[in-house]
């Protein structure tokens, strides 16, 4: 990860600057088979869930939501399949969500039997809005409800000694609650489940919808993370979702404000505009030489595995692994590009123009760097020939040629590739 500068080498003033940047990756949760999986037109059935579960534990993740065991059958089963296949490895811990209800924590705990360590997701619904119009619940009854929950919880977990216990906690709607009352009940909800530093409770304080700059979210993280009784023995995680499409910002100003762990999907996968994207939040991360800890070498592997199991299609400008996103258009970009790689040491810090990322990183390769249509320009062309045919041409020949291929792209009115170059190179030059 040392091939990329952490930031650009200038301070802009002479007070300390940057202020304050990320030195080391969080602890992250994929909930691609929860969050993820609950958003899709069609949920994945068992082959896609192992399929995904597998590709998940490849990528390196630690922690991962498997499922929504009380809500539905299959879920239940997959949770049982992967503890009784002994499908997990010993480095990873599977979690399941539940609501804060009893039936449901009983159905929940039984899922996980035989499990070696799980983590219990438990939640309920704080705001005002939900308190008022949706449960008609006091302050005092939603803190009761968590209580009484996570009572049930340690309850359950000590009859079943054989698993390895953790909490979680999450006030659903965090970010649209008052501030002191989630406080109130994350403490209560920690003294209850008798947290330590060395039993830490996760507390999950979610971004259900969207619905400040990435800043008042961040204020909000920094508050708790100062406020909570007993912060030293708890795990302080954000769970952002993506409505007004700045999810990634804000969990990076989270992490800055505090928080320890972070939950999301592959690709922004997730209810509606998605829960927050790990593949852009880790990459990010490398870019500024911070080994995220999550292996995204090959990231078309991975990303032809998402667009299976979600049944749904990356779009070809998501950051770091869109099918353009390596790819110029432009004949000046072209032309830097070039220059650029040809300048590039193989030991320096990555300082290739247009490109944020070294394509080989991800698995990509230079060869879809550039591509060649009618707004291109001499660089690319010549780029495009003389690394798959090893013509190089003399300056006065690339601008001649140049126009030859413009009158072509704009009578065809489509983009050509190297192949297509060469047949209109020996056309041109070769066969007259
Ligand atoms: O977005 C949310 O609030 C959730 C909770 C269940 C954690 O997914
Ligand atoms: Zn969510």
């Amino acid at each position: 990860a040392t091939k990329y500068r952490p930031f650009p080498p200038v301070a802009l003033t002479d007070r300390q600057w940057p202020s304050r940047t990320l030195t080391q990756p969080p602890i992250w949760m994929s909930t691609d088979l929860r969050d993820g999986n609950q958003a899709l037109f069609e949920p994945m059935n068992a082959e896609r869930k192992r399929r995904m579960f597998h590709t998940l534990c490849q990528i390196g993740f630690k922690e991962i939501e498997v499922a929504f065991p009380s809500a539905s059958q299959t879920d239940f089963d997959f949770v049982r399949e992967l503890i009784e296949g002994q499908h997990i490895p010993a480095d990873v811990t599977i979690e399941v969500l539940t609501q804060a209800r009893e039936h449901l924590i009983r159905r929940t705990m039984e899922s996980l039997r035989g499990a070696r360590r799980a983590i219990v997701h438990v939640y309920n619904a704080t705001s005002q809005p939900f308190r008022d119009s949706v449960f008609h619940m006091s302050k005092a009854d939603v803190l009761g409800m968590a209580v009484s929950a996570v009572a049930l919880i340690k309850h359950l977990a000590e009859a079943q000694p054989e698993t390895e216990w953790v909490l979680e906690y999450s006030p659903e709607t965090f970010s649209a609650t008052e501030l002191d009352f989630a406080r109130d009940v994350c403490d209560a909800v920690t003294e209850t489940w008798g947290a330590t530093p060395d039993r830490p409770v996760i507390i999950n304080l979610p971004a259900t919808v969207e619905m400040s700059t990435p800043n008042v979210y961040a204020d909000q993280i920094e508050w708790m993370h100062r406020e909570l009784a007993r912060r030293d023995s708890v795990i302080l995680s954000v769970h952002p979702h993506n409505d007004r499409g700045t999810a990634v910002a804000a969990t990076e100003l989270a992490l800055l404000a505090g928080a320890d762990r972070v939950e999301g999907c592959l690709f922004g996968s997730g209810e509606r505009t998605g829960n927050v994207d790990i593949v852009t939040l880790a990459l990010n991360l490398y870019t500024q030489g911070i080994a995220p800890g999550l292996d995204f070498s090959d990231i078309n592997a991975v990303a032809r595995t998402a667009e299976y199991c979600t049944q749904l299609p990356i779009h070809p400008r998501h950051p770091y692994v869109g099918d353009l996103v390596f790819t110029a258009f432009s004949g000046s970009h072209q032309d830097a590009i070039k220059k650029g790689f040809a300048a590039q040491a193989a030991d320096a810090h990555w300082n290739v123009p247009y490109l944020p990322i070294d394509p080989a990183d991800v698995g990509r390769s230079y060869d879809s760097v550039i591509r060649v249509n009618s707004q291109s320009g001499k660089g690319g062309i010549a780029y495009l020939l003389e690394s798959a045919y090893g013509i190089v041409m003399p300056r006065r020949l690339q601008v001649e040629f140049s126009s030859v291929v413009k009158d072509h792209t704009d009578q065809q009115g489509c983009e050509v590739n190297a192949n297509d170059l060469w047949n209109i190179f020996a056309a041109t030059y070769l066969e007259t």
